[in-house]
């Protein structure tokens, strides 16, 4: 049904009068965006200021760099601002309809309070354990002194978490047989096929043999192994399991009723597509900062040795390693995985002191925001010691968004990034892959370093 706002965009009249932005035809623009993601927005801001207007596909985006805008942006009534709509048109085909991600209103507020409690920070810890031995055993397999790809080994460690964590597979033939076509998706996505799943004009099925069309295909063979295993847990009772699956298929909403099974498959989807490659994505990131830094390395071995007594690091330990969050908060302000986070505008609203047009998008700019030089003095620089005992002024620090939109996953990707790198530190020495010129690039919906990072192995350790 099209909406006041949908019927704005039609007609892309009011649209004349918003701030100014990079005139380029719109393709360049989307390639500029794709080619050199950081880029193009430094050159934007240098250009037009902290706000600015992006004329790409869709209706036009104001994008702010303002703590002002994003305080307003976050806290803005969700009836104003709705992210679920901005969101449907890329991800409702890949997510499902129910996915929390392109919900709005009381729909979205009710799938975040059933998925809340699972994901709460404090349960973080039930999974220590087991993110040490999944990381423990794709460090094991490392070569020694040949250059491999550190991102793609993240994304094994990220998805096995999600597979035994979040969904909690325990059994290893389920395990492999739902494993094998996200893998297979996860490749396309990876891939020169990456814009016929993204842009919808490109999602034709020709039968199961375009990339949509095998995308679809394994969709439903994932979908079909997670209903067997919804089905199973339904039987069986969820009582002792830790796994946030089963807590979701305990969770009851205010009027006692459990989620329907297809609003757990596209929520369980989601927590899939969103959970794995952004922090498969982040954890690149930092080691492109550690190898670049190895007084930061020392500094780090020196906490955890402090922190652990020279024995092995438990779990709970990941707390107390002050310095390690320093390094991931810095990584996540100086290249965030996601730059921007977006709104439509619902009706007409003075945002950051602009009056702006119902139907258009609103985007907080995270990586503009991170880079402003009154906020971050030589905000070019990679330096922990800005979080170390520091608490980030109010809206200038926010690489998961904020609102009621923030991420869900936070306090998980945050837990286990530490534990991951924690292993690592301790089990191999690493260094940049000879001759590596690393460019920041956009892949599918995160920003990455190229070429999967690589990185070899100097030597093991103890
Ligand atoms: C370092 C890793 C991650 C980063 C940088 C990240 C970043 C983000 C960002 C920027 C948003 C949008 C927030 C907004 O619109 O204001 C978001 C939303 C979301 N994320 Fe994450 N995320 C990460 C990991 C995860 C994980 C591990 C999960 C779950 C397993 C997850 C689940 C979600 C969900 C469900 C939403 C939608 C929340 C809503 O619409 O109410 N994310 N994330």
């Amino acid at each position: 049904m099209a909406t006041p706002a949908a019927s704005l965009v039609a007609e892309d009249r009011p649209f004349t009068r918003l701030p100014p932005g990079p005139r380029e035809p719109r393709l360049l623009q989307t390639l500029r965006f794709a080619i050199a993601p950081y880029a193009v927005q430094d050159r934007a801001r240098r250009q037009f200021g902290d706000c600015y207007t992006v004329r790409a596909f869709g209706p036009p985006m104001v994008v702010f760099a303002d703590p002002e805008a994003a305080k307003e942006i976050f806290s803005d009534d969700a009836a104003v601002l709705q992210a679920g709509e901005a969101n449907a048109d890329v991800l409702a085909p890949i997510l499902g309809r129910r996915s929390i991600l392109v919900l709005d209103g009381e729909r979205h507020l009710r799938e975040r309070r059933l998925m809340g409690p699972p994901l709460h920070g404090e349960r973080m810890h039930v999974y220590g354990r087991l993110m040490q031995e999944i990381a423990g055993r794709v460090i094991a397999a490392w070569p020694v002194g040949r250059p491999f790809p550190i991102h793609r080994e993240m994304q094994t460690i990220t998805l096995d978490v999600i597979l035994r964590a979040v969904f909690g597979l325990d059994e290893a033939s389920t395990f492999a047989r739902v494993r094998a076509p996200i893998v297979r998706f996860l490749k396309m996505a990876d891939s020169a096929a990456a814009p016929f799943l993204a842009i919808r004009q490109l999602q034709f099925e020709l039968g199961g043999l375009a990339p949509w069309g095998r995308f679809v295909r394994d969709r439903a063979e994932v979908r079909r192994l997670l209903l067997a295993e919804i089905a199973r847990r339904r039987a069986e009772g969820t009582e002792g399991r830790a796994d946030i699956l089963s807590l979701l298929v305990a969770a009851r909403d205010e009027h006692g009723e459990p989620m329907g099974d297809d609003e757990l498959l596209d929520e369980l989807f989601t927590l899939l597509m969103a959970g794995h490659e952004t922090t498969a994505t982040s954890l690149a990131w930092v080691f492109w900062h550690l190898l670049n830094h190895p007084d930061v390395v020392q500094r780090l071995r020196a906490e955890r040795d402090a922190v652990g007594g020279g024995g092995p690091l438990a779990p709970e330990h990941v707390a107390r390693l002050e310095y390690l969050d320093a390094v991931t908060k810095e990584s996540a302000r100086l290249t965030p995985v996601a730059t921007n986070v977006m709104r439509r505008l619902q009706q007409p609203a003075r945002i950051g002191g602009r009056d702006l047009p119902a139907g258009i998008n609103v985007s907080v700019s995270i990586y503009g925001t991170h880079h402003r030089a009154d906020l971050w003095p030589d905000p070019e620089r990679f330096d922990p010691d800005r979080f170390v005992g520091v608490r980030p002024a109010p809206h200038t620090f926010f690489p998961f968004g904020g609102g009621v939109r923030r991420c869900l996953g936070a306090a998980l990707a945050t837990y286990e990034m530490k534990v991951v790198l924690a292993e690592v530190l301790s089990r191999v020495d690493l260094r940049l892959a000879p001759g590596y010129r690393m460019r920041p690039v956009l892949r599918t919906i995160t920003i990455a370093p190229s070429r999967g990072m690589p990185a070899v192995v100097e030597r093991r350790l103890g």
